[in-house]
């Protein structure tokens, strides 16, 4: 297991009511942030037989989907936060060993699993809220040759400002397992320089495409984003 923050867990609190009144492995797949719309697992690819690693996964909802629906070899569900975590075990522990729970941040595993999974995605995940500059070259290495990265992030700032021209976090409002205000780090950058980013990490055949929210207070667009390791490793 890799390193783990000993800060207060600031996921404590997220996804918790929902928790204990749904229960089941998700019949679909959603990249869009309001999870109900646009394009599902199909973007992954074929996972039959695929080693796949959810990055920041959360309860581990669309990584049990994969595990139940899409015949993987096994799905990683990697989390550093120890209530996700546990939220995952409670609601699908039983899916071993199609589905492999990690508590653990989410570069260290990385960096512990070089030329190890098919497909690395994150559904406003850990790409979302760790230093790009680290979690992406980790991620190219930890992928075999040909491998794909899925991610979905947001594509302006919650209430509608756009999206970072350069690489700095956002801090946004959280709060500590005790309920006290606290800050954690996100990055929401504009998509060209999330492509120059996979580009200086090593990544290949990279494509951005925004799914629109639609209207309403609480919507937000998705910015979706594939990119591929080159089937040619000397060139990484
Ligand atoms: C907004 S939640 C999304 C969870 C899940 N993907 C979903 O769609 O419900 C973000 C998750 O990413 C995890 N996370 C953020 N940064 C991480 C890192 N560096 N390593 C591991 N997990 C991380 C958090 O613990 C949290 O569970």
């Amino acid at each position: 297991m890799g390193r783990v923050t000993r800060t207060a867990d600031l996921w404590h609190h997220y996804g918790r009511p929902r928790h204990t009144t749904d229960r089941a492995v998700p019949s679909g797949f959603h990249w869009s942030w309001g999870q109900a719309s646009g394009p599902g697992a199909e973007i992954l690819g074929d996972l039959t037989g695929r080693c796949v690693g959810d990055l920041g996964a959360g309860a581990a909802r669309q990584a049990a989907h994969l595990a139940v629906h899409h015949h993987p070899a096994r799905v990683v569900a990697v989390d550093a936060s120890p209530a996700q975590h546990a939220m995952a075990g409670d609601l699908y522990g039983h899916l071993t060993p199609q589905l492999h729970l990690a508590l653990c941040d989410v570069p260290a595993h990385l960096r512990a699993s070089p030329d190890t999974y098919d497909v690395l995605y994150s559904v406003f995940g850990a790409v979302d809220f760790t230093e790009p500059r680290e979690l992406l070259p980790a991620a190219v290495r930890a992928l075999r040759p040909g491998g794909r990265l899925v991610f979905s992030t947001l594509a302006h700032h919650l209430g509608g400002t756009p999206a970072d021209p350069d690489v700095r976090h956002t801090e946004i409002g959280a709060k500590t397992p005790d309920g006290a205000a606290a800050v954690l780090r996100r990055w929401v950058l504009q998509e060209h320089v999330w492509t120059t980013l996979l580009d200086e990490a090593g990544f290949t055949r990279i494509t951005t495409e925004v799914l629109p929210g639609g209207p309403g207070p609480r919507v937000a667009d998705t910015l979706l984003v594939r990119a591929f390791r080159t089937d040619d490793q000397r060139a990484v």
